[in-house]
């Protein structure tokens, strides 16, 4: 038995506290995998209905694995998520084909299973088989940060490693299953996200969050950033050394660099529709037109833009055309000299270096 007073006082609290689940009173993996499936991504009180259909319906694996496609999927309609019930029902066939219909009895094994990933795995290989292996959810993450007073961000995987180190340090040998449950429980019923009634928690003395005031702090989860994808094709417009190139204006990235005239498409496809660009629209001539296959890349924080190049030479004589629509379309006419001298963005950079 673990002496850490963390397990010996939730061990205490969750018999008098527990919820009366169907799946807390059977060791049979089939039903706890049911359940453990039915539960991810879905509330107690939403899987509950569920799990009691599923369970009349397929008593037992074979009855699962039995079953046709159509009518899983029709039980398990209005749950969401439905490559869950894709995956429960292909396992139930794999176990009946490859496992003579025996349940995996062990972490490693059970990790192998569709669909059943760190936490299922270890929710099962407890409550079933008394595997000492803990689980780690959300539930998890929130009452050992706040009680160990950990500020290690949980969406990233060290984070995620840490957690799971501590929580296979604190399960205890020889009761395994109660405190999964019980960590668990814990945190969905008293370490709750929000307004958690510290005062009444039989941990609060020995919370670092609690005597720190970081209850409201811990975990931390860092938002990952929502990296936009961008696509330009630029208008490489040469004239007999002179290059057409486009001030930034406000509003967008590289705000006062220069750039060439440009169309952002929406995606990288060649054959998109939008691929209509400067040599369709444009009022003078061209003699050669060049596309670079190269894509440029450019990371930024919230963007990655991706940039590909087309180069039109313009013969001298149309030089006037050229200037005239370059002068009403805001761009500017520059000397390659001139174009050196300028502020570009790196990207612009690297591709005139390649023309050299
Ligand atoms: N959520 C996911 N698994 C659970 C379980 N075994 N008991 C209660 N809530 C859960």
């Amino acid at each position: 038995m673990n002496s850490d007073p963390f397990v010996h006082t939730l061990l205490e609290w969750y018999p008098h506290n527990k919820r009366d689940l169907p799946w807390r009173s059977t060791n049979n993996p089939y039903i706890i995998w049911l359940s453990e499936i039915i539960l991810q991504q879905t509330r107690v009180a939403q899987g509950l209905p569920y799990f009691e259909k599923f369970l009349e319906n397929f008593p037992h694996l074979e009855d699962l694995a039995n079953a046709s496609e159509e009518t899983v999927m029709r039980l398990w309609q209005g749950l969401g998520y439905y490559s869950r019930a894709r995956n429960l029902h292909f396992c139930a066939k794999f176990i009946r084909d490859h496992h003579d219909g025996i349940f995996p009895d062990n972490y490693q094994a059970l990790i192998q299973l569709k669909g059943v990933g760190t936490y299922t795995a270890a929710a099962i290989a407890s409550f079933a088989f008394d595997e000492a292996v803990a689980v780690v959810d959300g539930n998890v993450f929130r009452a050992l940060a706040r009680y160990f007073g950990i500020a290690t961000d949980i969406a990233g995987n060290m984070g995620k490693k840490e957690f799971e180190a501590l929580a296979n340090t604190l399960i205890p040998k020889d009761r395994p299953a109660e405190f999964n449950q019980a960590i668990m429980e814990f945190g969905a019923l008293q370490c709750v996200p929000k307004n958690p009634d510290c005062a009444n928690c039989p941990m609060r003395l020995g919370c670092v969050a609690f005597k720190n005031d970081l209850v409201d702090s811990l975990p931390v989860k860092i938002k990952k950033l929502k990296i936009k994808e961008r696509y330009f094709r630029y208008s490489y417009i040469v004239c007999d050394g002179e290059v057409v190139v486009k001030r930034r204006g406000e509003g967008d990235i590289w705000q006062g660099l220069h750039d060439f005239p440009m169309q952002e498409l929406s995606e990288a496809s060649e054959t998109s529709d939008e691929r209509v660009y400067i040599e369709e629209s444009k009022d003078f001539k061209t003699n050669t037109v060049m596309e670079s296959e190269k894509w440029y890349k450019h990371i930024l924080t919230h963007q990655r833009i991706f940039a590909n190049f087309t180069t039109l030479i313009v013969p001298k004589e149309n030089r006037n055309n050229l200037q005239e629509w370059t002068n009403s379309n805001g761009f500017q006419l520059v000397s390659s000299e001139k174009l050196d001298e300028l502020g570009k963005p790196r990207l612009i950079v690297k591709f005139l270096e390649d023309q050299k």
